[in-house]
Protein backbone atom coordinates (compact mmCIF):
# COMPACT_ATOMS: atom_id res chain seq x y z
CA UNK A 1 0.00 0.00 0.00
CA UNK A 2 1.19 3.37 -0.97
CA UNK A 3 2.10 5.30 2.27
CA UNK A 4 0.63 8.44 0.95
CA UNK A 5 -2.87 6.32 1.20
CA UNK A 6 -2.58 7.03 5.57
CA UNK A 7 -3.25 10.34 5.11
CA UNK A 8 -6.84 11.13 4.13
CA UNK A 9 -6.04 14.58 3.42
CA UNK A 10 -4.92 13.35 -0.20
CA UNK A 11 -8.29 11.64 -0.78
CA UNK A 12 -10.32 14.25 0.10
CA UNK A 13 -7.87 16.85 -1.79
CA UNK A 14 -6.61 14.64 -4.78
CA UNK A 15 -5.23 17.77 -6.19
CA UNK A 16 -2.63 19.20 -3.55
CA UNK A 17 0.66 18.89 -3.31
CA UNK A 18 1.95 20.05 -0.13
CA UNK A 19 5.40 21.22 0.28
CA UNK A 20 4.47 23.12 3.32
CA UNK A 21 5.82 19.98 5.89
CA UNK A 22 8.41 22.03 8.13
CA UNK A 23 5.64 24.18 9.59
CA UNK A 24 2.87 21.48 10.10
CA UNK A 25 2.95 17.51 8.51
CA UNK A 26 -0.46 15.89 7.78
CA UNK A 27 -1.98 13.36 9.88
CA UNK A 28 -2.35 9.83 9.55
CA UNK A 29 -5.33 7.70 10.26
CA UNK A 30 -4.06 5.94 12.96
CA UNK A 31 -3.85 9.47 14.49
CA UNK A 32 -6.87 10.79 13.84
CA UNK A 33 -8.59 7.37 14.80
CA UNK A 34 -6.58 7.42 18.66
CA UNK A 35 -8.10 10.88 18.99
CA UNK A 36 -11.77 9.56 17.76
CA UNK A 37 -11.43 6.56 20.10
CA UNK A 38 -10.36 8.62 23.05
CA UNK A 39 -13.35 11.01 22.30
CA UNK A 40 -15.97 8.64 21.33
CA UNK A 41 -15.43 4.90 23.81
CA UNK A 42 -13.43 6.40 27.00
CA UNK A 43 -13.40 10.16 27.57
CA UNK A 44 -12.99 11.11 30.66
CA UNK A 45 -10.48 13.12 32.84
CA UNK A 46 -7.81 11.94 34.02
CA UNK A 47 -5.79 11.16 37.27
CA UNK A 48 -9.05 12.43 38.93
CA UNK A 49 -12.17 10.01 39.24
CA UNK A 50 -11.46 6.87 40.86
CA UNK A 51 -13.70 5.09 38.08
CA UNK A 52 -12.77 3.10 35.31
CA UNK A 53 -13.14 5.33 32.55
CA UNK A 54 -11.32 7.76 34.45
CA UNK A 55 -8.66 5.25 34.63
CA UNK A 56 -8.91 4.03 30.95
CA UNK A 57 -8.03 7.32 30.08
CA UNK A 58 -5.24 7.82 32.61
CA UNK A 59 -3.80 4.60 31.15
CA UNK A 60 -3.85 5.89 27.74
CA UNK A 61 -2.57 9.32 28.20
CA UNK A 62 0.06 7.75 30.79
CA UNK A 63 1.03 5.10 27.68
CA UNK A 64 1.38 7.95 25.18
CA UNK A 65 4.08 9.85 27.44
CA UNK A 66 6.10 6.41 27.89
CA UNK A 67 5.71 6.10 23.72
CA UNK A 68 7.07 9.25 23.60
CA UNK A 69 9.77 8.86 26.25
CA UNK A 70 10.64 5.65 24.19
CA UNK A 71 11.20 7.98 21.20
CA UNK A 72 13.78 10.18 22.39
CA UNK A 73 15.18 7.38 24.28
CA UNK A 74 14.68 8.67 27.88
CA UNK A 75 15.42 6.79 30.71
CA UNK A 76 12.02 7.52 32.99
CA UNK A 77 8.92 8.36 31.03
CA UNK A 78 8.39 10.72 33.85
CA UNK A 79 11.03 13.04 32.45
CA UNK A 80 8.53 13.75 29.80
CA UNK A 81 5.93 16.95 30.52
CA UNK A 82 3.59 17.12 27.99
CA UNK A 83 3.18 20.82 27.05
CA UNK A 84 1.11 22.45 23.94
CA UNK A 85 4.16 22.30 21.95
CA UNK A 86 7.47 23.67 21.40
CA UNK A 87 7.09 26.79 22.34
CA UNK A 88 5.29 26.26 25.18
CA UNK A 89 8.25 23.36 26.57
CA UNK A 90 11.38 26.59 25.98
CA UNK A 91 8.80 28.63 27.74
CA UNK A 92 8.72 26.12 30.67
CA UNK A 93 12.44 25.70 30.98
CA UNK A 94 13.09 29.79 30.80
CA UNK A 95 10.23 30.47 33.52
CA UNK A 96 12.14 27.51 36.17
CA UNK A 97 15.47 26.92 35.44
CA UNK A 98 15.91 29.95 33.78
CA UNK A 99 14.42 31.46 37.02
CA UNK A 100 17.93 30.08 38.99
CA UNK A 101 20.08 31.83 37.16
CA UNK A 102 22.20 34.92 38.23
CA UNK A 103 23.21 38.29 37.06
CA UNK A 104 25.90 38.35 34.47
CA UNK A 105 25.40 34.53 33.43
CA UNK A 106 25.61 34.11 29.59
CA UNK A 107 22.90 31.97 27.84
CA UNK A 108 24.35 30.80 24.35
CA UNK A 109 22.41 30.77 21.31
CA UNK A 110 22.99 30.15 17.66
CA UNK A 111 21.87 32.50 14.94
CA UNK A 112 19.40 30.07 13.34
CA UNK A 113 17.31 29.73 15.99
CA UNK A 114 13.61 29.95 15.36
CA UNK A 115 11.81 33.06 17.43
CA UNK A 116 10.74 30.65 20.11
CA UNK A 117 14.10 29.46 21.15
CA UNK A 118 14.84 33.39 20.94
CA UNK A 119 12.35 35.62 22.67
CA UNK A 120 11.43 33.69 25.73
CA UNK A 121 15.41 34.04 26.64
CA UNK A 122 15.59 37.56 25.13
CA UNK A 123 12.67 38.02 28.37
CA UNK A 124 14.59 36.06 30.51
CA UNK A 125 17.94 38.02 30.18
CA UNK A 126 15.71 41.10 30.42
CA UNK A 127 14.25 39.88 34.03
CA UNK A 128 17.37 38.66 35.30
CA UNK A 129 20.06 40.82 33.56
CA UNK A 130 22.20 38.11 31.83
CA UNK A 131 23.78 38.07 28.62
CA UNK A 132 23.06 36.78 25.53
CA UNK A 133 25.67 35.56 22.83
CA UNK A 134 25.46 34.01 19.56
CA UNK A 135 27.02 31.12 17.65
CA UNK A 136 27.75 31.46 14.35
CA UNK A 137 26.93 29.98 11.06
CA UNK A 138 29.82 27.72 9.78
CA UNK A 139 30.50 27.67 5.78
CA UNK A 140 28.33 24.65 5.16
CA UNK A 141 25.41 26.10 6.83
CA UNK A 142 25.67 24.40 9.96
CA UNK A 143 26.12 26.07 13.77
CA UNK A 144 29.58 27.15 14.17
CA UNK A 145 30.90 26.09 17.79
CA UNK A 146 33.58 28.51 18.84
CA UNK A 147 35.47 27.21 22.00
CA UNK A 148 36.48 30.98 22.54
CA UNK A 149 32.37 31.76 23.46
CA UNK A 150 32.16 28.61 26.12
CA UNK A 151 33.52 29.90 29.77
CA UNK A 152 32.30 29.78 33.09
CA UNK A 153 30.04 32.47 32.66
CA UNK A 154 27.74 30.47 30.07
CA UNK A 155 25.03 28.21 31.86
CA UNK A 156 22.76 27.83 28.94
CA UNK A 157 23.46 26.48 25.33
CA UNK A 158 19.93 26.69 23.80
CA UNK A 159 20.27 25.15 20.02
CA UNK A 160 18.01 23.91 17.38
CA UNK A 161 19.00 20.49 16.35
CA UNK A 162 18.23 21.31 13.08
CA UNK A 163 17.44 24.64 10.96
CA UNK A 164 14.06 25.62 10.29
CA UNK A 165 15.31 27.47 7.09
CA UNK A 166 18.51 25.85 5.90
CA UNK A 167 17.52 22.53 6.75
CA UNK A 168 21.00 21.86 8.04
CA UNK A 169 21.68 19.41 10.85
CA UNK A 170 24.08 20.49 14.50
CA UNK A 171 26.52 18.35 15.18
CA UNK A 172 25.18 18.30 18.71
CA UNK A 173 27.45 16.33 20.78
CA UNK A 174 30.33 18.47 20.39
CA UNK A 175 28.33 21.53 21.04
CA UNK A 176 26.75 19.20 24.48
CA UNK A 177 30.33 18.59 25.76
CA UNK A 178 31.89 21.83 25.22
CA UNK A 179 28.81 23.55 27.45
CA UNK A 180 29.29 20.62 29.62
CA UNK A 181 33.12 21.00 30.29
CA UNK A 182 32.05 24.91 31.72
CA UNK A 183 29.23 23.49 33.75
CA UNK A 184 26.58 25.09 31.65
CA UNK A 185 23.39 23.35 30.55
CA UNK A 186 22.22 22.64 27.20
CA UNK A 187 18.54 22.56 25.66
CA UNK A 188 18.31 21.53 22.22
CA UNK A 189 15.22 22.83 20.19
CA UNK A 190 14.01 19.18 18.56
CA UNK A 191 10.56 20.57 16.46
CA UNK A 192 12.42 19.63 13.05
CA UNK A 193 15.63 17.03 13.36
CA UNK A 194 12.82 14.74 15.45
CA UNK A 195 11.32 14.70 12.18
CA UNK A 196 14.05 13.19 10.09
CA UNK A 197 16.85 11.30 12.81
CA UNK A 198 16.29 9.37 15.63
CA UNK A 199 16.96 10.44 18.87
CA UNK A 200 18.54 9.65 22.24
CA UNK A 201 18.93 11.82 24.75
CA UNK A 202 21.00 9.65 26.61
CA UNK A 203 23.43 9.42 24.08
CA UNK A 204 23.12 12.94 23.82
CA UNK A 205 23.44 13.40 27.15
CA UNK A 206 21.27 16.37 26.47
CA UNK A 207 19.75 17.82 29.66
CA UNK A 208 16.64 19.48 28.23
CA UNK A 209 14.73 18.44 24.91
CA UNK A 210 11.55 20.46 22.95
CA UNK A 211 9.09 18.53 20.60
CA UNK A 212 5.91 19.47 18.60
CA UNK A 213 3.62 17.07 17.98
CA UNK A 214 2.32 18.68 15.20
CA UNK A 215 5.23 18.86 12.76
CA UNK A 216 5.40 14.63 13.80
CA UNK A 217 2.11 13.75 12.44
CA UNK A 218 0.28 14.35 15.62
CA UNK A 219 -2.21 16.56 16.50
CA UNK A 220 -1.70 20.33 17.00
CA UNK A 221 -1.69 21.87 20.90
CA UNK A 222 0.24 18.74 22.14
CA UNK A 223 4.32 18.96 22.66
CA UNK A 224 6.72 17.68 24.95
CA UNK A 225 9.25 18.77 27.29
CA UNK A 226 12.23 16.15 27.88
CA UNK A 227 14.69 17.04 31.06
CA UNK A 228 16.56 14.76 33.08
CA UNK A 229 15.14 13.43 36.07
CA UNK A 230 17.75 15.74 38.37
CA UNK A 231 17.81 18.73 36.20
CA UNK A 232 13.93 18.48 36.65
CA UNK A 233 13.33 17.59 40.11
CA UNK A 234 14.46 20.68 41.86
CA UNK A 235 12.31 23.08 39.87
CA UNK A 236 9.49 24.93 40.93
CA UNK A 237 6.07 24.23 38.90
CA UNK A 238 5.92 26.41 35.89
CA UNK A 239 2.24 27.18 36.20
CA UNK A 240 -0.04 26.73 39.34
CA UNK A 241 -3.65 25.24 39.83
CA UNK A 242 -5.75 21.68 40.13
CA UNK A 243 -3.44 18.60 39.39
CA UNK A 244 -0.12 20.06 39.97
CA UNK A 245 -0.44 19.95 43.61
CA UNK A 246 0.16 16.60 46.19
CA UNK A 247 -1.76 19.02 49.15
CA UNK A 248 -3.00 22.55 49.06
CA UNK A 249 -3.23 24.33 52.68
CA UNK A 250 -5.28 27.66 53.55
CA UNK A 251 -1.89 29.17 53.34
CA UNK A 252 0.54 27.11 51.52
CA UNK A 253 0.06 24.05 49.20
CA UNK A 254 2.88 21.18 48.22
CA UNK A 255 3.88 20.64 44.58
CA UNK A 256 3.37 16.66 43.43
CA UNK A 257 6.49 15.13 41.96
CA UNK A 258 7.24 14.80 37.92
CA UNK A 259 5.92 15.25 35.82
CA UNK A 260 2.40 16.36 37.56
CA UNK A 261 4.10 19.20 39.08
CA UNK A 262 4.62 20.54 35.03
CA UNK A 263 1.11 19.83 33.82
CA UNK A 264 -1.58 22.43 35.57
CA UNK A 265 -4.91 22.14 34.76
CA UNK A 266 -6.30 19.56 32.86
CA UNK A 267 -4.19 18.55 29.68
CA UNK A 268 -4.47 18.30 26.47
CA UNK A 269 -5.52 14.21 26.71
CA UNK A 270 -6.99 13.73 23.51
CA UNK A 271 -3.65 15.31 21.82
CA UNK A 272 -1.30 13.75 24.08
CA UNK A 273 -3.27 10.42 22.98
CA UNK A 274 -2.69 10.94 19.34
CA UNK A 275 1.20 12.28 19.57
CA UNK A 276 1.72 8.76 20.83
CA UNK A 277 -0.27 7.40 17.96
CA UNK A 278 1.62 9.79 15.58
CA UNK A 279 5.31 7.96 17.51
CA UNK A 280 3.63 4.52 16.44
CA UNK A 281 3.64 5.28 13.11
CA UNK A 282 7.02 6.67 12.53
CA UNK A 283 8.24 3.87 15.10
CA UNK A 284 6.29 1.66 12.48
CA UNK A 285 7.81 3.26 9.49
CA UNK A 286 11.46 3.37 11.07
CA UNK A 287 13.91 6.24 10.34
CA UNK A 288 15.87 3.82 7.91
CA UNK A 289 12.96 3.91 5.44
CA UNK A 290 11.94 7.97 6.06
CA UNK A 291 15.71 8.98 5.44
CA UNK A 292 15.77 6.66 2.50
CA UNK A 293 12.67 8.20 0.78
CA UNK A 294 13.14 12.02 2.13
CA UNK A 295 16.84 11.74 0.82
CA UNK A 296 15.60 10.22 -2.32
CA UNK A 297 13.12 13.27 -2.88
CA UNK A 298 15.62 16.24 -1.36
CA UNK A 299 18.22 15.14 -3.62
CA UNK A 300 15.95 15.13 -6.74
CA UNK A 301 14.72 18.38 -5.36
CA UNK A 302 18.72 19.88 -5.07
CA UNK A 303 19.28 18.87 -8.41
CA UNK A 304 16.53 20.30 -10.03
CA UNK A 305 16.49 23.85 -8.31
CA UNK A 306 20.41 24.00 -8.66
CA UNK A 307 20.00 23.61 -12.93
CA UNK A 308 17.96 26.56 -12.63
CA UNK A 309 19.82 29.67 -12.51
CA UNK A 310 18.18 31.93 -11.30
CA UNK A 311 17.05 29.71 -8.53
CA UNK A 312 19.91 30.20 -5.11
CA UNK A 313 19.79 27.96 -2.65
CA UNK A 314 19.77 28.99 1.07
CA UNK A 315 21.68 26.23 2.37
CA UNK A 316 23.75 22.86 1.57
CA UNK A 317 23.02 21.77 -2.11
CA UNK A 318 23.66 18.29 -1.26
CA UNK A 319 22.74 16.04 1.17
CA UNK A 320 25.37 16.49 3.71
CA UNK A 321 24.22 17.51 7.38
CA UNK A 322 20.56 17.87 6.34
CA UNK A 323 17.24 17.06 6.53
CA UNK A 324 14.68 17.66 3.90
CA UNK A 325 13.35 21.76 4.66
CA UNK A 326 15.19 23.28 1.13
CA UNK A 327 14.79 27.06 1.05
CA UNK A 328 15.82 29.20 -2.17
CA UNK A 329 15.30 32.86 -3.61
CA UNK A 330 14.26 33.25 -7.28
CA UNK A 331 16.36 36.16 -8.88
CA UNK A 332 13.56 39.68 -9.62
CA UNK A 333 11.41 37.76 -7.61
CA UNK A 334 9.48 38.27 -4.12
CA UNK A 335 9.26 34.57 -2.38
CA UNK A 336 5.97 35.63 -1.28
CA UNK A 337 4.98 35.78 -5.17
CA UNK A 338 6.96 32.41 -5.77
CA UNK A 339 4.20 31.16 -3.15
CA UNK A 340 1.54 32.98 -4.54
CA UNK A 341 2.51 31.27 -7.87
CA UNK A 342 2.91 27.91 -6.79
CA UNK A 343 -0.20 27.86 -4.58
CA UNK A 344 -2.69 29.24 -7.70
CA UNK A 345 -1.75 25.78 -9.16
CA UNK A 346 -2.35 23.50 -5.79
CA UNK A 347 1.10 23.50 -4.62
CA UNK A 348 1.84 24.88 -1.14
CA UNK A 349 4.73 25.84 0.28
CA UNK A 350 6.55 28.62 2.67
CA UNK A 351 7.70 31.93 2.31
CA UNK A 352 8.92 34.75 4.18
CA UNK A 353 11.45 35.04 7.19
CA UNK A 354 10.07 31.90 8.60
CA UNK A 355 10.23 32.83 12.19
CA UNK A 356 13.98 33.21 11.97
CA UNK A 357 14.76 36.93 11.75
CA UNK A 358 18.00 37.30 13.43
CA UNK A 359 19.08 34.35 10.68
CA UNK A 360 17.85 36.49 8.06
CA UNK A 361 19.33 39.54 9.18
CA UNK A 362 22.78 37.50 9.31
CA UNK A 363 22.55 36.16 5.40
CA UNK A 364 21.09 39.88 5.10
CA UNK A 365 18.19 38.72 2.80
CA UNK A 366 14.37 39.41 3.62
CA UNK A 367 13.17 35.87 3.03
CA UNK A 368 13.42 32.81 1.03
CA UNK A 369 10.70 30.59 -0.45
CA UNK A 370 11.03 26.85 1.58
CA UNK A 371 9.32 23.70 0.27
CA UNK A 372 10.01 21.11 2.93
CA UNK A 373 9.36 17.38 2.23
CA UNK A 374 8.33 14.44 3.69
CA UNK A 375 8.25 10.79 2.96
CA UNK A 376 4.43 10.77 1.56
CA UNK A 377 5.71 13.58 -1.41
CA UNK A 378 6.53 12.29 -4.54
CA UNK A 379 8.84 12.81 -7.82
CA UNK A 380 6.04 13.91 -9.94
CA UNK A 381 5.15 16.61 -7.24
CA UNK A 382 8.81 18.06 -7.76
CA UNK A 383 8.29 17.69 -11.38
CA UNK A 384 5.50 20.05 -11.03
CA UNK A 385 6.81 22.50 -9.09
CA UNK A 386 9.39 22.91 -10.96
CA UNK A 387 7.41 23.59 -14.17
CA UNK A 388 5.49 26.46 -12.32
CA UNK A 389 8.46 27.59 -11.10
CA UNK A 390 9.38 28.20 -14.48
CA UNK A 391 6.42 29.88 -15.55
CA UNK A 392 6.24 31.98 -12.22
CA UNK A 393 10.32 33.07 -13.34
CA UNK A 394 9.00 33.82 -16.78
CA UNK A 395 5.89 36.01 -15.65
CA UNK A 396 7.83 38.20 -13.39
CA UNK A 397 10.89 38.72 -15.54
CA UNK A 398 9.73 38.54 -19.56
C1 LIG B 1 12.95 24.90 14.77
C2 LIG B 1 11.62 25.26 15.35
N1 LIG B 1 11.51 25.50 16.67
C3 LIG B 1 10.35 25.79 17.24
C4 LIG B 1 9.19 25.87 16.50
C5 LIG B 1 7.92 26.21 17.21
O1 LIG B 1 7.01 25.15 17.17
P1 LIG B 1 5.57 25.36 17.80
O2 LIG B 1 4.98 26.55 17.09
O3 LIG B 1 4.82 24.12 17.49
O4 LIG B 1 5.76 25.61 19.23
C6 LIG B 1 9.23 25.65 15.13
C7 LIG B 1 8.01 25.79 14.31
O5 LIG B 1 8.06 26.15 13.16
C8 LIG B 1 10.48 25.33 14.54
O6 LIG B 1 10.58 25.09 13.23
Amino acid sequence: MNLRDDFPIFKHRPELTYFDNAATAQRPQSVLDAEQKFYTTYNSNIHRGPNFLAEEATIQYEDARRKVADFVGARQKHEIIFTKNATEAINLVARTFGETLQAQDVILLSKMEHHSNIVPWLQLAERKDLEIKWMGISTDWRVRLDPALFDKRVKLVAVTGMSNVLGTITDLKPIIKAAHAVGAKVLVDASQLAVHEPISVRDLDVDFLVLTGHKLYGPTGIGALYGKEELLNPLPPFMDGGDMISAVFMDRFIPAGLPQKFEAGTPNIAGAIGFGAAVDYMAKLGFKKIQKMENELTSTLLTKLTKLDYIKIVGPETLDHRGSVVSFTMQGVHPHDVADGLSSKGICIRAGFHCAQPLMDHLKMSGTARMSLSFYNTKEEIDKAMGVLEEIYSYFTK
